[in-house]
């Protein structure tokens, strides 16, 4: 019988159906991530950990997991929780869930871009305040999206797929990637360098990759790029920004705003600095939370697993020899 680690709860019945088809399968039940000891002891009498983007997949873990673990198949797109390296020089498969949390994440990204643009959060404070004392023609003034310029920094399928929001809504679309997409021009997108996209950007988008290349790819330089008074949206990694430099430049209104689904470090703590600005909204890393999305995630993960260890190889694999996930 093959023994699975899942380090959540999910919703649906995926893992008891799992469980009645001759695996066995042991769900952690706490509602935050493994510490490192229980993922070092499962990993070393398990076949598979199932895993989520904040559980530490460190080199220690699949050290332990060297001789047992056949596979780790992340519930999520995004893998910068696992060690690769030490996954591939234990020969260890890594797999990951793409595709399935596209749409739920460029979803967020807009609706975030629209709070921040027409100052949602705001105005439901200012409601729940009490502050709300007659209608005025300059009360709570925001930006328009019709014809504003939208830069998109990535364009994987999550970056693609939120950019065919803005395109509905008659934004005009400025993107920045290692390449020039034909796709993209097709839609009248333009290719610009990073530094022209956040320059000309009314509102800007993140949707690379967390990896050694785009780790602070945002920061005091880059930040003195961006228009004051604009937008920055990121459902991406918290670390691809400067958190402390952020902050500085929204103290100064460059960007006028920030609209944070993710962030560093994660969990925000309520004392932060981030939260003690009013030109910011942070939402806890729910990019993929949508019912569809977070049952497709479980069940790619639960379909990678099944394909490995009955012997027909990873579906959605991760690592030095598959195409960089674009999240
Ligand atoms: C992912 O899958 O990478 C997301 O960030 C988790 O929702």
């Amino acid at each position: 019988m093959y023994r699975i680690f899942v380090t959540r709860e999910w919703p649906g019945d995926l893992l008891s159906r799992l469980e009645a088809d001759r695996y066995s399968v042991e769900i952690w039940p706490e509602y935050t991530a493994p510490p490192s000891e229980v993922l070092r002891a499962r990993a070393a009498t398990c076949d598979v950990i199932v895993t989520t983007v904040e559980d530490r997949i460190d080199a220690s873990v699949i050290e332990a997991g060297a001789r047992s673990l056949r596979a780790i198949t992340q519930a999520g797109v995004g893998v910068d929780n696992i060690d690769l390296d030490a996954a591939a020089s234990f020969g260890i498969p890594v797999t990951n869930a793409p595709d399935v949390l596209t749409d739920a994440t460029a979803d967020l990204a807009f609706a975030l871009m629209t709070a921040a643009a027409r100052r949602i959060v705001e105005g439901d404070r200012y409601v729940r305040d009490g502050r709300w004392s007659t209608w005025h023609p300059s009360l709570l003034l925001g930006k328009a999206l019709k014809g504003a310029t939208v830069g998109v920094v990535g364009l994987g399928r999550i970056g693609f797929a939120f950019a065919e929001r803005c395109r509905g809504f008659d934004m005009k679309v400025l993107y920045t990637a290692r390449t020039e997409k034909p796709a993209a021009a097709m839609h009248g997108w333009r290719f610009a360098p990073l530094d022209k996209v956040l320059s000309q950007s009314d509102f800007v988008s993140l949707h690379v990759p967390l990896t050694n290349e785009t780790r602070g790819l945002i920061g005091a330089r880059t930040l003195s790029l961006m228009q004051p008074g604009s937008v920055i949206i990121n459902t991406a990694r918290g670390p691809v920004v400067d958190t402390p430099a952020l902050v500085d430049a929204l103290r100064v209104g460059r960007p006028g705003f920030a609209a944070l689904d993710v962030t560093e470090p994660e969990p925000l703590p309520p004392t932060h600095d981030l939260l003690t600005l009013s030109n910011v909204i942070v939402t806890p890393h729910i990019g993929s939370s949508d019912h569809p999305s977070r049952s497709a995630m479980i069940r790619l993960a639960i379909e990678n697993l099944r394909s490995i260890l009955e012997g027909s190889g990873p579906l959605n694999p991760v690592g030095h020899s598959s195409p960089q996930s674009a999240v």
